[in-house]
């Protein structure tokens, strides 16, 4: 039986559990089964040291601009630390930059917040590793088999870290 925080979110909280959930539905491809499901994504901001940035197409906010949320990025603080969860942008707004101001605006917040380092693991085949090498992540190790596909292919994962 759990014994982790539950309570039901506020109504601001389900809006924002509804963008995130909307861009995950088209970001990522179930083949790799990296996408939360809403009970996941629920239960990591019932903790405060869950932190997300939801970001429209103009790089704005969506809770002031009134124009839907095209990406996210969500991470978990530790002393000193900062864990990238999971980051993704809708299909039809990608590479046009939000990725890359998503992550900077998640490392300043980090480093206001205390951290001077970021981490995150990726399995070792996606094409995100070239929006984090650009940003300056670099890897610092690997963990083989991490991650299953869908047919049940293993996957090792990367770890990348970040001094900010
Ligand atoms: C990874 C992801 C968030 C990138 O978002 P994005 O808004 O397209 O990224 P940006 O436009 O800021 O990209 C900045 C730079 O990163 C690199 N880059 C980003 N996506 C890339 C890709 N698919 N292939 C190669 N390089 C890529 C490029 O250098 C790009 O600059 P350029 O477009 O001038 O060449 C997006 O592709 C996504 O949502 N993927 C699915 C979810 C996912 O796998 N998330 C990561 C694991 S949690």
């Amino acid at each position: 039986m759990s014994t982790l925080p539950n309570p039901s979110p506020a109504p601001e909280q389900e809006s924002v559990i509804d963008q995130i959930m909307t861009i995950m539905g088209l970001a990522f491809d179930p083949v790799w089964q990296e996408a939360w499901n809403r009970r996941q994504v629920h239960d990591a901001l019932t903790f405060p040291a869950t932190h997300y940035i939801l970001m429209d197409a103009n790089g704005g906010d969506p809770a002031t601009s009134g124009l839907d949320a095209a990406g996210f990025v969500l991470t978990r603080h530790v002393p000193g630390e900062e864990e990238l969860l999971l980051i993704a942008v809708a299909p039809r707004h990608r590479r046009c930059g939000l990725g890359e101001k998503l992550i900077k605006q998640m490392a300043s917040d980090a480093r206001n917040r205390g951290a001077s380092r970021i981490f995150l693991e990726m399995r070792y085949n996606n094409p995100a590793q070239s929006l984090y090498r650009k940003v300056g992540f670099e890897p610092i190790g690997k963990r083989p088999n991490y991650y299953k596909a869908a047919d049940g292919t293993r996957i090792d994962a990367i770890t990348f870290g970040l001094s900010v």
